[in-house]
Formats: C-alpha cells, sequence, structure tokens
C-alpha cells in the first residue's frame, strides 16, 4: 500500500462518514437557530454506496473510520454499515460519534457487528441543562444510559466530549473534571467552534482557561491518549482514573497533525472541515465510475486540502452546518 498525502506532506489516513444529517436533538453549536433544510432521501448514500467509497479510499490508505451524523442512531440499521466496513481487511478502527440517547438499545448490536469504540456529546452533568442545550426533551439518565451500555459490551474506551459554551456550561468545567477521578471517564473539553456565522470567534472558553479551573482539583500531568489519534492532548490528576482531554480548534489549531477527510451524508468529500471545498463522489458513482475513478475523485480531494482554518480571523465554512458534516 502506498498511503495517502496531501500536498503539505500530512498523511491521510481517517476517513469520518456522516451517515444522516438528521437528529433527534438540535444542540445550539451544531445547528443554526433558524433550522435546516433536510437533505432529500435519494440525495443520501446508500449503504452499498458509502461502503463502495471506504474500499476504494481504504485501498489508498485510509485505515480508520468513524461514523457520524447528524445522529447516526436515527438512521435505520446502522450495524449493517459497521459489518461492511468490518469486512474491509486494512480497516482497523471503526468508532462511532453519538449523543447517546439511544445508544442503550443499540450498543451489543453495534459490538457484535465490529464496531470497536464510541465517542458521546455530553454537555451537562446537570438533567434540567440538558432540554436548553440540545433545544430537545432530550433526557440525561438516557445519555448515562448509552454510557454505561457501551462499557458494558465493550466499546471501549468511551470517549466523552463536552463542547464548552459560555454563559451556557462553563460553570460544570469543574463537575466533569472531578468525575475522571472516580469514574473511568475519559473526558474531553472541546473549544466552541464559529458554525455559519453564528456564534462567531471569539466566544468561546480557551482550553488555557478551563486548565486553571481545573487546577483547583490537583495538578494535570501529560498523558498519552488511550487510543486514536485525534488532536486532543490529555491529562490526568492525581491517582484518577480517568482522563481529561482538550480539543483546541480555536486557541490553538492543530491542522498540521490533520489526517483525515469528511464524506457527508449527500456523497461530498471534504478535504477540511472548516472548508466549503468538497468534491462530488454521488453522481460519478451513480453514473458508474469505476473504481480508478473513485480513487481519482479522492485524490483530488486530498491534494486539495487546505493547509489549516482561518476562522480566528472570522473565516468560517457557510456551506453546511455542522449537523451535515459531523462535527
Ligand atoms: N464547536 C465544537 N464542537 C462541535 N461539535 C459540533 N458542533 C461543534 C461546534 N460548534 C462536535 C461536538 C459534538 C460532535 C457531534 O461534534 O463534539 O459532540
Ligand atoms: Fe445532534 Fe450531535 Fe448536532 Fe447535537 S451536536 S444536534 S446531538 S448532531
Amino acid at each position: 500500500m502506498t498511503g495517502l498525502s496531501d500536498s503539505f506532506q500530512r498523511p491521510i489516513n481517517y476517513l469520518r462518514i456522516s451517515v444522516t444529517d438528521r437528529c433527534n436533538l438540535r444542540c445550539v453549536y451544531c445547528m443554526p437557530f433558524s433550522g435546516v433544510d433536510e437533505l432529500a432521501h435519494e440525495d443520501i448514500l446508500r449503504y452499498e454506496e458509502i461502503d463502495t467509497i471506504a474500499r476504494a479510499a481504504a485501498e489508498m490508505g485510509i485505515d480508520k473510520v468513524r461514523l457520524t451524523g447528524g445522529e447516526p442512531l436515527v438512521r435505520a440499521g446502522l450495524p449493517e454499515l459497521v459489518a461492511m466496513l468490518a469486512d474491509i481487511e486494512t480497516i482497523d478502527d471503526i468508532s462511532l460519534t453519538t449523543n447517546g440517547t439511544m445508544l442503550a438499545k443499540h450498543a451489543a448490536e453495534l459490538k457484535k457487528a465490529g464496531l470497536n469504540r464510541v465517542n458521546i456529546s455530553l454537555d451537562t452533568l446537570k438533567p434540567e441543562r440538558l432540554p436548553s442545550i440540545t433545544r430537545s426533551d432530550a433526557e440525561l439518565a438516557d445519555v448515562l444510559e448509552g454510557i454505561e451500555a457501551a462499557r458494558g459490551v465493550g466499546l471501549e474506551p468511551v470517549k466523552l466530549n463536552m463542547v464548552v459554551i459560555p454563559g451556557v456550561n462553563d460553570d460544570e468545567v469543574l463537575d466533569f473534571a472531578a468525575k475522571t477521578i472516580d469514574e473511568e471517564w475519559h473526558v474531553r473539553f472541546i473549544e466552541l467552534m464559529p458554525v455559519n456565522g453564528e456564534n462567531k470567534a471569539p466566544q468561546f472558553v480557551a482550553a488555557s482557561d478551563m486548565k486553571k479551573t481545573i487546577d483547583k482539583l490537583g495538578k494535570l500531568e501529560p498523558c498519552l491518549p488511550s487510543v486514536g489519534n485525534g488532536p486532543a492532548k490529555y491529562f490526568r490528576l492525581p491517582n484518577a482514573r480517568g482522563t481529561i482531554g482538550f480539543i483546541t480548534p480555536v486557541s490553538e489549531h492543530f491542522c498540521f497533525n490533520c489526517n483525515r477527510l469528511r464524506l457527508t451524508a449527500d456523497g461530498k468529500l471534504r478535504p477540511c472541515l472548516m472548508s466549503d471545498y468538497e468534491v462530488d463522489l454521488k453522481e460519478p458513482l451513480r453514473g458508474g465510475v469505476a473504481a480508478e475513478g473513485l480513487k481519482k475523485l479522492i485524490e483530488e480531494a486530498v491534494a486539495n486540502k487546505p493547509q489549516q482554518h482561518h476562522i480566528a480571523e472570522g473565516d468560517v465554512p457557510r456551506q453546511r452546518p455542522f449537523s451535515q458534516v459531523g462535527g
């Protein structure tokens, strides 16, 4: 295998696949207040089409995939797709990003199909706060049950993503950090990224400020990630069972290490979350393009991967909300 790398010599080995743009929640940082137009059913890739793309990408050097949404578990039969991907020999890590509300019922089946692990969005530990953050009637108990179910069937390590939103949940940073002491929780604090011109920078809490808050609990010692090669930097509180990660897209971009491509639910390959540039794979695929043609298109997307984003300067993608790109 030759491996894929972009024009800045970054190795590209990770594909994030958005399987649907739909979600049962409406998180404030993900969807614009005005709502989003849903993609038409026929525009969404079928599992067989996703499989064809993943196989071509795997032959080019992609060895890790993550399923995202919207909320991937709102799409029927997700374990079937997991099984197809698990069948691709050179893919050695299949993970899922989910809001956790429906995970308890699906965890065992997903594990059986070949899913390795899950990241769960958890932005508050206060049940009364979840509805306003998710603009829904989501129940914290369901998410906590999802976390336990995932651990119970061995979809580990379970990583918990908390997007820190100023004035909304930033007062809970300490509570989340404290949780990692007694529980094997791997909490990742994520700086709020501007989306669609809403929540413009610099309205975010910088990781350096979160660390100052957490200092009250003890000295954070750097540690290695348990698994994965994403952008988070990991730490552990003294004698803690779990870990604390920081993802700093705004205060300290990690573009120089970026190894990822994103496939949208409607079959566009996006080399950068923060740029509207995309290469369409769906129409060529439906037009009967051969595997070699598909690989050429994947190469084209990789060759046009931007060096870095410019969100600090207010340059944010406008074409799609995060709910269509999978975060
Ligand atoms: N800023 C930071 N992270 C975001 N996500 C979605 N929108 C944003 C944003 N504006 C990430 C969160 C969420 C996952 C689905 O995508 O981590 O848990
Ligand atoms: Fe749904 Fe996740 Fe977006 Fe929240 S962040 S609306 S759970 S896709």
